[in-house]
């Protein structure tokens, strides 16, 4: 039986910051879950309602639709301090935030991997990944070393403090023997982890089996990635991507929900791109045009405040992240940002070693070493925040997202001329 109302998979299909938060928020009044899947709060979803700006690192940004059961997956790391903090903001904003529900299987970021985080990318040296330091690598590593403290572990104090104790054993030895730090105490990560117990509490949920159930009911689950494409530790610019999976194939991963149950992805792609931290990056500016589209475009990280590395629209980029997801829609963002260029350069393929390639490089080392190569597209000088149809853009706006549409291996359903909920041309239904 095919579902009316299925699971739908949100990815970035770039670097990140696509304005995944934005199209999730648009969908999140039409949709019953929204289900944060990977990562944790190196994520920064800015979210702009009724003029109100909300940055959230952690929570899923379903949590601002009252209608709308949020919940954070089993393949999200979570640190419990950020949660509280961000729980408590939105509260004292007059959000509700009693929703939200938390998976027993969601492992905890304690603050040895914090530290570690942070030392590690210092000992790198110019090697660095330029991670956001909120200890989400060694986190995941710890997941993978089965080394990992899960969210259930909170309810079992003797459980909780044999793992500590396993965690630290070689940990310390590291801290101290390698990175020059103090030792951490099992006593010191133990009583702040059972301090949160109470307000942990009453979130936590089977969640794989909860939204089994709600699809079984025919309610909509929205599967909302962090991170993008090209950072994925499989599938991106490996190694300078994050250390979960945040393509659609992670989704069922990271929930618990089976492939069988997704029958939409939707990928975000911003109409120019951006990076943070370190990596390959061919179409990036270090002009003029690149410092315009940053401020423009308000491109300075939510969580670390980093400026973001700014360049033109990388349409081979676009085409694998609709291969590797399996991307149905694309929403394109920030169309308002390219305003007033007279000719917008595309990146349609790459020079590699004097060879021209027309899809992602194989090896790293190719990509490395892609410079673009470009078409030239007519620009716009009109405003077009107030348009909400293709035919209220300018001619040449219109065929900027035809082209994109064309090169890039799925239709754009939507585009985003503002940052406001409401500042969307519409093209296909999402859901
Ligand atoms: P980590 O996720 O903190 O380990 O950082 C690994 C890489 O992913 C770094 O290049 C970060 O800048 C990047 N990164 C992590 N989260 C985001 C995000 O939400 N948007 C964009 N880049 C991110």
């Amino acid at each position: 039986m095919v579902r009316p109302v299925p699971a739908v998979v949100i990815v970035g299909a770039q670097w990140g910051d696509e304005g995944k938060g934005k199209a999730t928020d648009l969908l999140g009044s039409r949709v019953d879950y929204v289900v944060k899947f990977n990562g944790g709060n190196n994520a920064g979803h800015t979210v702009v309602i009724d003029g109100e700006t909300y940055a959230l690192h952690l929570l899923p940004s379903g949590i601002l639709s009252p209608g709308c059961v949020p919940v954070i997956g089993n393949g999200v790391v979570v640190d419990l301090s950020v949660l509280f903090e961000e729980i408590d903001g939105l509260e004292k904003r007059g959000i509700d935030t009693s929703r939200l529900l938390l998976s027993a299987n969601a492992h905890i970021i304690a603050d040895y991997n914090r530290t570690l985080d942070k030392v590690g990318e210092r000992f790198l040296g110019s090697r660095k990944i330029g991670t956001t330091g909120r200890g989400i690598g060694p986190t995941y590593a710890d997941k993978m070393n089965r080394l990992g403290i899960r969210v259930q572990d909170l309810f079992d104090e003797k459980i909780l403090t044999q793992k500590v104790e396993g965690a630290l054993e070689l940990k310390n030895q590291m801290l101290t023997k390698v990175y020059n730090r103090r030792a951490v105490s099992v006593d010191e990560i133990v009583d702040e982890l059972v301090g949160y117990v109470d307000r942990v509490r009453p979130m936590v949920a089977d969640t794989a089996l909860l939204l089994h159930e709600a699809l079984g009911r025919g309610k909509t689950v929205l599967l909302e990635a962090g991170q993008a494409t090209l950072l994925d530790v499989d599938h991106g610019t490996y190694p300078f991507v994050t250390s979960s999976s945040a393509t659609s194939g992670g989704a069922c991963t990271g929930s618990g929900i089976a492939p069988t149950e997704i029958t939409r992805v939707i990928g975000i792609v911003k109409a120019y791109a951006t990076r943070v931290g370190e990596g390959p990056f061919p179409t990036e500016l270090f002009d003029e045009d690149g410092e315009r589209l940053r401020t423009n475009g308000g491109e300075f990280g939510t969580t670390t405040g980093r400026p973001r590395r700014c360049g033109w629209y990388d349409a081979p980029i676009a085409r694998y992240a609709a291969r590797i997801n399996g991307v149905t829609d694309f929403v394109l963002t920030k169309l308002d940002v390219l305003t007033g260029w007279e000719r917008i350069p595309v990146c349609v393929a790459y020079d590699v070693d004097g060879e021209r390639v027309d899809e992602m490089p194989m090896t790293q080392t190719g990509f490395h070493h892609a410079t673009p190569v470009y078409e030239y597209l007519d620009g716009w000088t009109e405003d077009i925040s107030g348009a909400r149809e293709l035919g209220d853009l300018p001619a040449t706006a219109q065929t900027y997202v035809k082209t994109l549409e064309e090169m890039s291996g799925a239709r754009i359903s939507a585009v985003g001329v503002g940052p406001g909920r409401e500042q969307t041309v519409q093209v296909h239904d999402l859901l």
